[in-house]
């Protein structure tokens, strides 16, 4: 008994001495602070309901020194909204809502339109074309409004991945039944629904110059000659380790210039497990990258990660064997990747 006991106290002993010596691992810097002295809106993270419960978690959360914008991971999405056509059901959407009202914090609403968590209605329905619009129309509408005003200054509504990688339309069921006419009527209805609200289109793979990066440049500009509501470009961000796009912050200019501002919408960037000290050195290295070139650039707004800790990433139940994404490990402790967000902010 006095042996286990000893061996307990050495124990904790020797991971104090340890990780006092690799890294700060609260090191009392606040990210949305640090964001908004350089001048960006928010420093942000997606969370998720069944998350609330950790106490732990929740207290980094709702530190709003620390993440001034949270987005709703799954509550908002439209199998959890309109789970039967007609039938809206905001309960858990609710819930991240109250949470950033209460903490005061910007809410980032996610998402309208998206090919992926659809109720089986609309993911396998017949449609007409104008029967769809129409629902993508009531779909819309009624979301945004009913979040509309819950939180200030404004929301920001993103539809989400319309485009493959070589930036053609995606084949879903919006894009086989309306063409092209689902991305007009969605924005159409969102910004009818709270005019204060910012509309944005985002994707993956166009954070770097590329066919998608320019399909979606022409998307906007499109958009806007035949005066569609568009405010925005969310660039998602889930990288690998290592294998970062080239020019991100060039890429994220050729959208400003468009007239559209441009926010890091769910960054992450995850790696081959186990996390060694020189993936997360490189890791440190890419979130710096990431961080600094939304800094240099004006039209970038903001910064989300997709969830702060490794403990609750949606990488490790997506890619077999991958993980270490986010910027806090399993235990709510500040990775080397946090130094990199810190650094990359230029504080
Ligand atoms: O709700 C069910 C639960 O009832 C069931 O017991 C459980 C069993 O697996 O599944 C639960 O649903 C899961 C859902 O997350 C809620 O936790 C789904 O299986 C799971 O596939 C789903 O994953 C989400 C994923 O989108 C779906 O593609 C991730 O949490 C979410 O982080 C992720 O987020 C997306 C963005 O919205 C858009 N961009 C890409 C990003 C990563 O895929």
């Amino acid at each position: 008994m006095m042996l286990s006991t000893h061996f307990a106290v050495l124990c904790s002993l020797v991971s104090l001495v340890a990780s006092a010596a690799v890294e700060p691992r609260a090191s009392g810097l606040k990210l949305h602070t640090i964001a908004t002295q350089k001048g960006k809106l928010y420093f942000g993270t997606a969370t998720d309901n069944p998350e609330l419960t950790n106490t732990a978690y929740t207290a980094i959360l709702n530190d709003k020194t620390m993440f001034g914008q949270i987005t709703a991971g799954n509550s908002m999405k439209w199998d959890a909204t309109e789970p039967s056509r007609g039938v809206f059901t905001f309960t858990n959407g609710d819930v991240i809502a109250n949470l950033a009202k209460k903490n005061g914090q910007l809410l980032r609403g996610h998402n309208c339109v998206w090919h992926q968590q659809l109720p089986s209605w609309v993911a396998s329905g017949t449609f007409t074309k104008a029967d769809l619009l129409s629902v993508v129309q009531n779909h819309c509408g009624t979301l945004v409004g009913h979040y509309k005003g819950q939180v200030s200054p404004s929301l920001t509504w993103s539809s989400s991945e319309i485009m493959n990688d070589d930036g053609t339309l995606r084949q879903d069921v919006f894009s086989k039944t309306t063409g092209t006419d689902f991305i007009a009527t969605a924005f159409r209805a969102a910004r009818a629904a709270d005019p204060n609200a910012k509309l944005y289109a985002n994707d993956f793979n166009i954070e770097g110059p590329g066919a998608k990066s320019t399909a979606y440049q022409n998307l906007v500009k499109t958009l806007k000659s035949e005066g569609v509501p568009i405010d925005g470009i969310g660039m998602q961000a889930h990288f690998i380790v290592g294998a970062l796009p080239a020019n991100i912050q060039q890429n994220i200019q050729a959208f400003v210039n468009l007239g559209v501002e441009v926010a890091i919408t769910e960054l992450d960037i995850r790696m081959t497990l186990p996390a060694t000290s020189a993936l997360l050195a490189q890791q440190q290295k890419d979130y710096q990258t990431v961080i600094a070139a939304c800094n240099a650039v004006k039209g970038c707004v903001g910064v989300t990660v997709w969830d702060f800790t490794d403990k609750f990433s949606w990488v490790p139940g997506t890619f077999a064997g991958q993980g270490a994404a986010c910027p806090w490990d399993e235990n709510l402790q500040e990775k080397p990747a946090f130094t990199g967000i810190v650094n990359g902010f230029g504080a």
